[in-house]
């Protein structure tokens, strides 16, 4: 097994193919802060006619796009932001909503405990101007969000209320690609509804390092103004844009085999183990529920270990660089893991009638436990 196909920690952990390699030594190395590297420039043309958006910027991780993209959304403050209480931009971008942009984040919590709804969000906008108040200015989706798909109407109907309400829109769409792999919807059909999306190039999509944010091109101006205030302006970035080039040809059209992958080891674990999840599958994330599948965590760790693989929490990460190898030793580990811990009288908590929706299951229509606020 190589490096990569063993790893389930992240979908970060791809290493650059052949291809990838290949474009890296015959990169462009124009100076990207001029705007004049070819590849770049190309890339983040690819990226702009592939969103429908006017303007496009390279970044070196999705956290800067992130927090660029916000920053570039907001006005003289005091305003607030509404976002995803499990939200990356919220919970792990160590508190940069706060520090670049100076804002006030209401989290909103989804109530059908998948994906938030207009009327989540609705519950934690600030729509008055009262001088105790920090009115709402930006409404943050992530798509997807634990490798839930958030559906398009809901998107459009909250797109819609925000518009009407003078809110921008911002989307972390670090696995847009996975979304739209998996349902057809083009990326431009999703980022009509947003005012600034960040998309990864590093996840999924298996190129070593970056991310690209779309917006409007007076946004990308403000954007590309911060981007170099916080030192993320690039020189030779063809070397990084080249393989990402190669990864939207190579890796994008595998994304939806890869999530078949994943489908068939969850439908695994659910039928023939009885493991339980925390969420629906739906693209390249399982969330192992501990507690109602009877596991002990650490011991899984420990018995995907033993078999060379690697796996940290109870998070299981799938990219197109996973062997089918190391997926029949994943559900080696897993049975293993679960023997053990009956043997040491661990016992699933909750009944089987809480199961969770995997597509394509027999348990299909069970419904996942809401989030709780
Ligand atoms: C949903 C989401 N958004 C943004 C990021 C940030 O990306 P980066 O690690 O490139 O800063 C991550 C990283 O894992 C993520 O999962």
């Amino acid at each position: 097994m190589t490096r990569s196909s063993k790893e389930f920690r992240s979908d970060t952990f791809t290493v650059p193919s052949e291809r990838m390699m290949e474009a890296i030594r015959e990169a462009s190395v124009g100076d990207s802060v001029y705007e004049e590297d070819e590849d770049t420039n190309s890339l983040q043309k690819r990226i702009q006619e592939l969103t429908g958006k006017a303007g496009a910027l390279f970044f070196p991780s999705g956290t800067m796009s992130n927090q660029v993209g916000v920053r570039s959304n907001l006005h003289q403050p005091p305003y607030s932001i509404v976002a995803d209480d499990r939200a990356h931009v919220y919970r792990n971008e160590a508190a940069g909503l706060a520090i670049l942009s100076q804002a006030i984040v209401y989290p909103a919590f989804p109530s059908n405990g998948l994906y938030l709804t207009l009327e989540d969000i609705k519950k934690r906008v600030i729509d008055f101007k009262d001088i105790h108040v920090a009115t709402t200015k930006l409404v943050c989706l992530e798509n997807t969000l634990n490798g839930i798909i958030m559906p398009l109407d809901e998107i459009k109907r909250i797109s819609e209320y925000a518009k009407a309400n003078g809110i921008r829109m911002h989307l972390d769409g670090a696995r847009l690609w996975n979304a739209s792999a998996e349902t057809g919807i083009s990326l431009k059909e999703y980022c009509q509804y947003f005012d600034t999306v960040s998309l990864c190039l590093s996840k999924g999509l298996g190129a070593p390092i970056g991310s690209v944010l779309v917006a409007d091109e007076t946004t990308i101006e403000t954007a590309r103004w911060i981007r170099k205030q916080q030192g993320g302006g690039m020189r030779q970035v063809g070397l990084l844009a080249a393989p990402a080039n190669v990864a939207i040809d190579e890796v994008w059209p595998t994304m939806k085999a890869t999530h078949l992958v994943v489908k068939k080891l969850a439908q695994y674990l659910e039928e023939e183990l009885s493991y339980k999840f925390e969420g629906p599958v739906e693209t390249n994330f399982i969330f192992i529920d501990g507690p109602r599948s009877g596991v002990d965590i650490v011991i899984l760790e420990e018995e995907a270990k033993k078999r060379g693989l690697n796996v940290v929490s109870n998070r299981l990460a799938f990219h197109y660089q996973i062997s089918p190898e190391a997926i029949e030793l994943l559900k080696e580990a897993a049975k293993a893991a679960l023997e053990r811990s009956r043997e040491i009288g661990v016992k699933p908590e909750g009944g089987d009638s809480e199961g969770i929706a995997v597509a394509g299951s027999k348990s299909g229509s069970h419904k996942y436990a809401p989030v709780k606020n």
